[in-house]
């Protein structure tokens, strides 16, 4: 898989390309910048709102420019090739299934915002998802676009040493959406705290059935 990031800030991103991070899979992150492409001078890439108001907008001009350098096609088919994906709080939430759907496609385009976000033509025109991390405004796409990485890459082939255990891990299906049972390793004994005495039995029929009596709810928007 091939994940593109367009950001201010591709240096950020070194991270996520370093071996040690996902091990073993075929993820490739090329992350570009708007201000490598543009056309303004001072490297310009933001404008302020028609209307007025505040702060500034991503032009949409400065994003076809980088999507035109770097794909070598009209800016506007980029969209009918890969999945380009806009983070924005306005995008669907990014859940299990999202992040399964994702994991899927063989390449995607993530476009990172700053200041007010982007020009809506970059929504209409240049792209056709978006996703949004939580209900809370972040300074920028960046922890997003890092975050979809991360989970996205964590399905690919090679990057567990159980890929199974894919299949029963908190959100997935295998548990009914719910979160994961509780773990404990040793010591047995904690300041007083024991582990469960069934997890130290060796019965492994009531240990499952404990696991199943203690998996999570799931994902819970307001537990107070
Ligand atoms: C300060 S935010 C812009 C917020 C925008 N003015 C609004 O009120 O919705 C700047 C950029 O951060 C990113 N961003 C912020 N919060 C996000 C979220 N919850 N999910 C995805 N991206 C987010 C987007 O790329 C956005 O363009």
């Amino acid at each position: 898989m091939q994940i593109d990031v367009f950001t201010l800030f591709p240096e950020w991103f070194a991270w996520l390309q370093e071996p040690r991070h996902l091990v073993n899979t075929n993820l490739g992150i090329r992350p570009f910048s708007y201000r490598d492409f543009t056309q303004l001078s001072g490297r310009q890439v933001d404008d302020s709102p028609y209307g007025g108001g505040p702060g500034m907008v991503l032009r949409v001009d400065v994003v076809a420019a980088a999507f035109e350098g770097v794909y070598g096609m009209p800016a506007a088919e980029v969209r009918t090739h890969r999945p380009v994906i806009v983070m924005t709080p306005r995008g669907r939430p990014l859940t299990d299934a999202v992040v399964r759907e994702l994991a899927q496609y063989d390449e995607m385009t993530l476009l990172c915002g700053r200041y007010e976000g982007f020009d809506e033509r970059v929504h209409t025109v240049l792209a056709n998802d978006a996703i949004c991390l939580g209900p809370y405004v972040l300074a920028g796409g960046e922890i997003p676009a890092m975050a979809i990485i991360d989970a996205v890459g964590r399905r690919l082939p090679g990057a567990l040493g159980n890929q199974a255990s894919l299949d029963q891990e908190s959100f997935s299906p295998g548990l009914g959406g719910g979160t994961e049972y509780p773990h404990y390793t040793r010591p047995a004994e904690f300041a007083g705290h024991t582990v469960p005495s069934v997890l130290l039995s060796g019965d492994h029929a009531a240990i499952a059935r404990w696991r199943e009596d203690h998996l999570g709810a799931g994902f819970v928007e307001d537990p107070l």
